[in-house]
C-alpha cells in the first residue's frame, strides 16, 4: 500500500511526484553542485550512491513520517529539484519542510509554486497544523521563498549545524494552518 494518497501534485508549470530509479543522474547533477549545497545540511554529493539510497528509501514508502517529491517541469519532464515534508508528527500535526532546486532553475518562481502545492497537501490531505523550516540565516534566497509563502521567522539557534568543517547557525521559520490561504 502506498504511504501517501492523491499524488502526484500538479501546478500550472510543475508536477510533484515520487522519485524514480531513472532520476539518479538528474539528482546527482543537482546535489553535487557546490552552489546548490552551500547551505545544505550535508556536503555536496561526490558519487551517485546517495541518490540511489534516497530513491530506494522513497520507493519502499514504509514510513509516513517523510514525503519527498521530485519537482518536474510539465513542459519537458526535466527534474528541477525536490521538496519534502519530513519529521511529520501526526500527534502534534506538524512537519518540517525542505527543498532544493538545481541552480539552472533558480529565479523563475518554481520553488514558490512547488511549495504552494506541497503546503496545500500538508495542511489539507495530511491535516497538519504547523509547518516549519530550519534554514541557514545567510541563505537569503531560501528566506525570501519562505517569507513570500507567509512563513514567519520565529527564532535563532546558535551553532546548530556542523557540515564538513563549518559550524553554522539556524533561523527557524513557522507557518500555521490558519495563516495559509484562509484555512480554518
Ligand atoms: C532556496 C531556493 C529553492 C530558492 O530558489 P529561487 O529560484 O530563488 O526561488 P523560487 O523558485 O521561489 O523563485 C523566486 C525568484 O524567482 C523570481 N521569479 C521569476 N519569475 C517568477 C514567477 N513567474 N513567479 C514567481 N517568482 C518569479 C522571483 O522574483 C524570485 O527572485 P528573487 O528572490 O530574486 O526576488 C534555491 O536558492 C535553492 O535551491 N538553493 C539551494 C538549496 C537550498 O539552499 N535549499 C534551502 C535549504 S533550507
Amino acid at each position: 500500500m502506498q504511504a501517501f494518497q492523491n499524488l502526484p501534485l500538479r501546478t500550472d508549470r510543475l508536477v510533484l511526484r515520487p522519485l524514480r530509479e531513472t532520476d539518479a543522474d538528474a539528482l546527482f547533477a543537482i546535489f553535487s553542485d557546490d552552489t546548490v549545497m552551500r547551505y545544505w545540511s550535508t556536503p555536496p554529493w561526490t558519487s551517485q550512491e546517495p541518490a540511489r539510497v534516497m530513491i530506494a528509501a522513497d520507493l519502499e514508502q514504509a514510513h509516513r513520517d517523510h514525503l519527498r517529491l521530485g519537482i518536474e517541469l510539465r513542459e519537458d519532464g526535466i527534474l528541477l529539484g525536490t521538496c519534502s515534508l519530513f519529521s511529520i508528527n501526526y500527534a502534534c500535526r506538524r512537519a518540517e519542510v525542505g527543498y532544493g532546486l538545481g541552480s539552472f532553475a533558480w529565479g523563475h518562481g518554481y520553488m514558490q509554486e512547488a511549495l504552494g502545492a506541497l503546503l496545500d497537501f500538508g495542511f489539507g490531505e495530511l491535516d497538519l497544523n504547523r509547518i516549519e523550516a530550519d534554514i541557514d540565516p545567510r541563505n537569503g534566497a531560501s528566506a525570501r521563498t519562505l517569507e513570500r509563502l507567509g512563513f514567519k521567522k520565529e527564532g535563532y539557534l546558535r551553532e546548530r549545524w556542523i557540515v564538513g568543517e563549518e559550524v553554522s547557525d539556524t533561523a527557524i521559520y513557522g507557518l500555521l494552518r490558519r495563516e495559509w490561504r484562509g484555512q480554518p
